[in-house]
Formats: C-alpha cells, sequence, structure tokens
C-alpha cells in the first residue's frame, strides 16, 4: 500500500465514512411487475402448441363441436371497426399473428382492426382477453385474389404478448421438412377452428372444432400449389369448417398442435364429400420465419 492510499484509508476511517463496497440492496418490489426472467410463470408458458385440457367447472360441450374455453390457446379473434369479425387466425409467437391475406378483402384497413387473444365467447365479454392493435398487415406479395395462391398474411402486433395459461402459441411444422404436408401427414386426422362463417345469418358466439381427414395431393380438386385439401370424413355432418384465416392444426407424435394450414377458400358449409382448402404452411414457412424472425420470440419447446 503505498502512501496516498493508507491517507485516503484513514481519512475515511476518520470521519466514519464506509469504504464503497458492492452492495445486493435494492428495494424495489417485484410484485407487481410482469416477470419474464426465466423460470418465471410466463417464461413457463413459453411453450408452443400445448392445448389446455383443465378445464372450468362450468363449461359445457353443446353439439360435440364446441371446444373447452380457452383450449387452444393460439386461436386468434380479428375483428374490424368494434365486434365485426373479420377473420381467425393463429398466434405464432410473442409478435405476430398468422392469418389468410383473402381476410383483406373485407375490406377493413389496418387501423380498423383489432387482435383479440384469449377468447372463447366473442358475444360475452370476460377478463382474460388482451386486445392488440396491427402494427403492421404483411400479406404474402405474392398472393393472388383470383386464384388464392400464396393465401397467407402475418399481422405484427403493436405491442409483445406476454404468455399465460391462456394466451400461447402453436408450433411450427418443422422447417426442415422435404416432403410435403399432405404426404408426410397423408389421411391423418386434422381439426380446423373458427367462430363460425360470417355469412351465416345465426351468429355463432363460442370457438367451435371440427374434425377434418387431409387429403392426398393426387383427390384434392385444385392446381394452386399453395393450397392443400381436408374434408369432413364421415359424411352427413354439417359442420361450418370455421373462420377464414383459423387454424388446421394436427396433434403431433410429441403431443404437441403444429399449424399445418390456414383456412382459405372454397370453404362453404357442410357440403359432403368436397373438401375445403387450406394454405399450406410448410411450404410457406421460410417466408414466415425470414419476416418474423428478427423482432419475435418463439417458442420452441
Ligand atoms: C369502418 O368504419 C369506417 C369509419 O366509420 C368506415 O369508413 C369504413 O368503411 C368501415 N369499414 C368497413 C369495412 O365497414
Amino acid at each position: 500500500m503505498n502512501v496516498m492510499k493508507l491517507i485516503i484509508v484513514l481519512t475515511l476511517a476518520y470521519f466514519h465514512i464506509p469504504l464503497a463496497k458492492c452492495t445486493t440492496r435494492f428495494n424495489i418490489n417485484l410484485k407487481h411487475h410482469i416477470d419474464l426472467s426465466y423460470g418465471s410463470p410466463a417464461y413457463k408458458h413459453c411453450e408452443c402448441g400445448r392445448r389446455n385440457t383443465n378445464q372450468p367447472q362450468n363449461t359445457r360441450i353443446v353439439g360435440g363441436t364446441e371446444v373447452f374455453e380457452n383450449e387452444y390457446p393460439w386461436m386468434t379473434l380479428i375483428i374490424g371497426n368494434g365486434s365485426r369479425l373479420v377473420c381467425g387466425g393463429s398466434l405464432l409467437n410473442d409478435r405476430y399473428v398468422l392469418t389468410a391475406a383473402h381476410c383483406l378483402l373485407r375490406g377493413f384497413r389496418q387501423n380498423e382492426m383489432k387482435v383479440v387473444l384469449g377468447e372463447h365467447d366473442r358475444c360475452n365479454g370476460d377478463l382474460k382477453t388482451v386486445v392488440f392493435s396491427v402494427e403492421k398487415l404483411i400479406p404474402h406479395p405474392d398472393y393472388h385474389s383470383g386464384t388464392n395462391y400464396a393465401d397467407i398474411m402475418l399481422l405484427k402486433l403493436n405491442m409483445r404478448v406476454t404468455f399465460n395459461e391462456y394466451i400461447r402459441p402453436i408450433c411450427l411444422p418443422n422447417i426442415l421438412t422435404r416432403t410435403t404436408t399432405t404426404i408426410k401427414f397423408n389421411g391423418k386426422t386434422v381439426s380446423a377452428l373458427g367462430w363460425g362463417e360470417n355469412d351465416i345469418s345465426k351468429k355463432v358466439c363460442t370457438l367451435h372444432k371440427v374434425k377434418l381427414k387431409l387429403y392426398h395431393p393426387i383427390d384434392c380438386p385444385t392446381k394452386v400449389s399453395t393450397l392443400l385439401c381436408a374434408g369432413i370424413s364421415s359424411g352427413g355432418q354439417d359442420a361450418c369448417q370455421g373462420d377464414s384465416g383459423g387454424p388446421l392444426q394436427i396433434l403431433n407424435d410429441k403431443g404437441r398442435y403444429e399449424l399445418i394450414g390456414i383456412v382459405s377458400n372454397g370453404i362453404g358449409c357442410g357440403d359432403k364429400g368436397f373438401p375445403g382448402f387450406y394454405t399450406d404452411v410448410a411450404r410457406m414457412i421460410t417466408w414466415v420465419v425470414k419476416i418474423t424472425t428478427r423482432d419475435s420470440m418463439y417458442c420452441w419447446r
């Protein structure tokens, strides 16, 4: 210790000034903050494609196709000018919702749209929903409204999503997949979600699900390479196939739901034996990842 240091230390001691130390004292009350750190509840909910199975006791299933409240926490409601149904969608990560580009044909502009997460009964308000504005509408640059080629659109939300028990993303199909979706999942049971077609006079309030079978490309009556087909396997069922833009999902072998399709055109209500058309998400995945990867967080686990 040199002389100068000794003088300083003695001076501090004489005036009872404590030597500077790294203290761990900071009295911020973390109780009322949203905690997104590792191990926090929000981080714990950053899982993709996990459906909710713990159902509240007062939930009733009517007609076999209504889903449990918040059973599929990625299901997104897009509304325009107040409460008008624009489209369905799927939450992909903490900033983006995936939907169909033809939803733009409903005529609403970006600032007239809102995105509702955690929704089940769209006719009655509840405390679980979170409403976002749309910061950016990103339709696929090759979208063609005549054929519904590349009928896919990303919505960038105005703020980040905090995941919870009712709001979580769906998994994307494997980006490395080389076989097309239809060949990989041919004949498998898939399901489409929606609040019902909006051109039907009877308003559907609660989220519904319809079980479908994926068609082999040979049996799919379209020449549009970005579309795949799915239809009702057991005939006689008169079910709407959900809203435009909503998810066509499949349960993978890890017990997680993957987004394999987006409800596109040709979707009538219960035309027996005639399939609906869905945008093949696996085919469009590089575009989705390219747009979203820089400013959003995915839950890959
Ligand atoms: C939404 O409301 C605005 C303002 O009233 C109106 O100009 C617009 O046409 C409405 N959009 C649709 C699709 O109804």
